[in-house]
């Protein structure tokens, strides 16, 4: 794809924040801009984490803003409210689509609600007899807060009486607490770039689950495969959910849909991350690879969704 980069006018790139995802975002934040500044488009990197969000929107003149911010305070619609009242076209979901899918909870109920397959859940509070929750989702079962990333504050829990501490830990980072029924399976992720599902990738670690470790230290021998080993109609029908899913929360432009398939090949949604990670090593770039689309010409890609 040949791109007129001075098209772009100036753009800020919203990286850092101030979510426990902070470092991820740092380091998708520069490799963004590194690709920005290759192809010769005028870019700034902002860290939203320091000071003044407003008052650095507004001291400089921008004529498009990329949002490299994950987790809460930067994915989960409120940058995004600021910048539609600055009259800045962002990259991206806009408020409702980032707000729903922060929260893992309700992206379910709407998921539910239109039949499309994701495990049962269970929301958990003081009050909750875990035992009723072992009947409902049966063992093992995942206990997350809904509106982290990162696996952060997540537990796999094998037996009844390690409900509570797992529960207590999700509490940390979340007022919204959830069970879910865990899927014995296949893990996989599918990117989605201007509104179409890249090649789907499947993941493999050695760890209990895909935790943070799995996804940030480099000796976890986590292997991502892309691609993904599906035959090629279970691979257009993931590719196909995960869409539907995506849009089904309000999301557009770009993003990734996190699923896993059971032993019988039925499919399981698990999340929608609004803003993926962007470093070079990071999901959404290695399936655009495998779609012949390298790191920079991505960059431009998902900046063309403002
Ligand atoms: N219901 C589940 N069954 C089995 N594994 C799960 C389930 N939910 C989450 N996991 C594991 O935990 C990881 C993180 O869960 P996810 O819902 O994607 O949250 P996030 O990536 O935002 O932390 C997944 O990639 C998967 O490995
Ligand atoms: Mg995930």
């Amino acid at each position: 794809m040949t791109v007129n980069t001075t098209h772009w006018g100036k753009v800020a790139v919203l990286m850092g924040g101030t979510s426990a995802e902070r470092d991820v975002s740092l380091k998708s934040g520069r490799a963004v801009l590194t690709a920005l500044l290759n192809q010769e488009v005028d870019a700034i990197g902002i860290d939203t984490g320091v000071g003044s969000l407003l008052e650095k929107l507004t001291e400089n003149s921008y004529d498009h803003v990329f949002i490299a911010l994950h987790g809460r305070g930067g994915e989960d619609g409120t940058v995004q409210g600021l910048l539609e009242q600055l009259g800045l076209p962002y990259t991206g979901s806009g408020v409702l689509g980032s707000a729903l899918a922060m929260d893992k909870y309700r992206t379910k109920l709407v998921w539910e609600g239109l039949g499309l397959p994701t495990p049962p859940c269970v929301l958990l509070t003081e009050k909750t007899d875990f035992n009723n929750v072992v009947t409902k989702l049966g063992l093992p079962l995942m206990v997350k807060p809904a509106s982290e990333g990162s696996s952060v504050g997540m537990s796999k829990v094998n037996d009844v009486v390690e409900i509570q501490q797992a529960y207590e830990l999700a509490k940390q980072f979340d007022q919204v607490v959830i069970a879910e029924k865990y899927i014995s399976g296949v893990e996989y992720t599918a990117s989605i770039v201007q509104n179409q599902s890249l090649p789907i990738i499947r993941l493999e670690t050695p760890r209990v689950f895909y935790d943070y470790e799995a996804k940030y230290s480099d000796n976890t021998q986590t292997r991502y495969i892309c691609p993904s080993g599906l035959a090629p109609d279970q691979e257009t029908t993931l590719q196909q959910l995960a869409l539907q899913a995506f849009l089904a929360v309000g999301a557009t432009g770009w993003g990734r849909v996190d699923l896993m398939c059971d032993a019988t090949g039925q499919a399981w949604l698990l999340e929608v991350n609004t803003v993926p990670g962007m470093t070079d090593h990071s999901l959404v770039p290695m399936a655009a690879k495998a779609a012949g689309i390298d790191f920079d010409n991505l960059v431009l890609q998902i900046l063309a969704s403002t």
